[in-house]
């Protein structure tokens, strides 16, 4: 392997290492301008789990504090009951999921729509919320903007949290760009619904971003790391044109034992229930290191 030594971990498990040895060498020795970065957001870049307990994903950091009413809380905690297992399920097919987070979102987003609440009162639920980067993350988000390497965060969960989630945790760099689904106001600051076409899990092959000029802007950026903790996280960057290099990290962070084949398929590289952005760091630390050495 390559003398990365957190890819010794116990909990990182890798099917082909010759495969991810070659593809990690290229990316570092192609160096920061040949690069670029997708990753998804609730339970990738933020944790799943913190001191054994729960973290909230950015749905969720709704149904925490006091500013939204009961019913919302009751019913949202009862949809993903229901609907995150299914999610979760490896032994359905991607197929057979789509209609059901179709309506698990559907829902969820009506629920909210029916909640008076104002712009302001995102900032107010993040600052007191369970939503947490994970360990290592801010220093990522640092070093990718001071060596000015885009971060694309592609997210099915509500994009007004994650700004606030990223000033309050750690700070909005202007080489991020994150798609999600957003909130629309009335022009007296009252929450009328979403923008836009829905994002949910399983359609981040689709819609806006694909279709944008952001793929095209990196076009000269042929290596790419994604990181997701869902299979549908895995077409985040199907975009991206000419991509020579493609390194994949999946978190494993449910369901491990009957999902760790799968997952180990589909990703190069699975982190299974870890909370730290380790990994990431000490293979971006390389490519930072190989600048370095070339400039001097
Ligand atoms: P992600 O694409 O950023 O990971 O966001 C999607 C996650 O949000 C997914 O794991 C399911 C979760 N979710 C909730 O927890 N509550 C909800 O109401 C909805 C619609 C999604
Ligand atoms: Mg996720």
């Amino acid at each position: 392997m390559t003398d990365i030594p957190e890819l010794g971990l116990p909990q990182v498990r890798i099917a082909h290492p010759e495969h991810v040895t070659e593809v990690i060498q290229n990316i570092i020795k192609d160096g920061c301008d040949k690069l670029q970065v997708t990753a998804d957001f609730d339970f990738t870049l933020t944790k799943f789990k913190a001191n054994g307990t729960r973290c909230a994903g950015t749905h969720n950091v709704l149904e925490e504090g006091h500013v939204l009413p009961e019913f919302y809380k009751e019913e949202a905690r009862a949809l993903r009951d229901h609907y995150f297992p299914i999610e979760t399920n490896p032994n359905l097919t991607i197929e057979e999921k789509i209609p059901i987070m179709v309506e698990w979102w559907t829902k969820a987003h009506d629920l909210f729509a029916k909640c008076d609440m104002k712009k302001d009162d995102v900032r107010v639920m993040v600052e007191n919320s369970t939503a947490k980067l994970r360990d290592g993350c801010t220093w990522f988000f640092d070093q990718l903007h001071a060596n000015e390497i885009p971060l694309l965060i592609f997210s099915a969960g509500i994009g007004d949290v994650i700004i606030e989630v990223i000033k309050h945790q750690a700070t909005l760099h202007d080489n991020m760009k994150i798609v999600s689904n957003y909130l629309e106001y009335d022009a007296q600051g009252n929450m009328t619904g979403f923008q836009d076409d829905l994002i949910h899990v399983f359609n981040k092959n689709e819609g806006a971003i694909h279709d944008s000029d952001y793929f095209q802007n990196v076009e000269h950026r042929n290596n790419v790391i994604l990181m997701g903790d869902s299979l549908g996280d895995l077409h985040m960057a199907d975009g991206a044109i000419g991509v020579k290099n493609k390194l994949t990290i999946g978190f494993l962070n449910v369901k491990v034992e009957e999902s760790l084949e799968l997952y180990m398929k589909k990703y190069d590289i699975v982190i299974i229930e870890d909370e730290t952005w380790n990994v990431a760091n000490a293979i971006l630390r390389k490519v930072l290191q190989n600048r370095t050495r070339e400039s001097q």
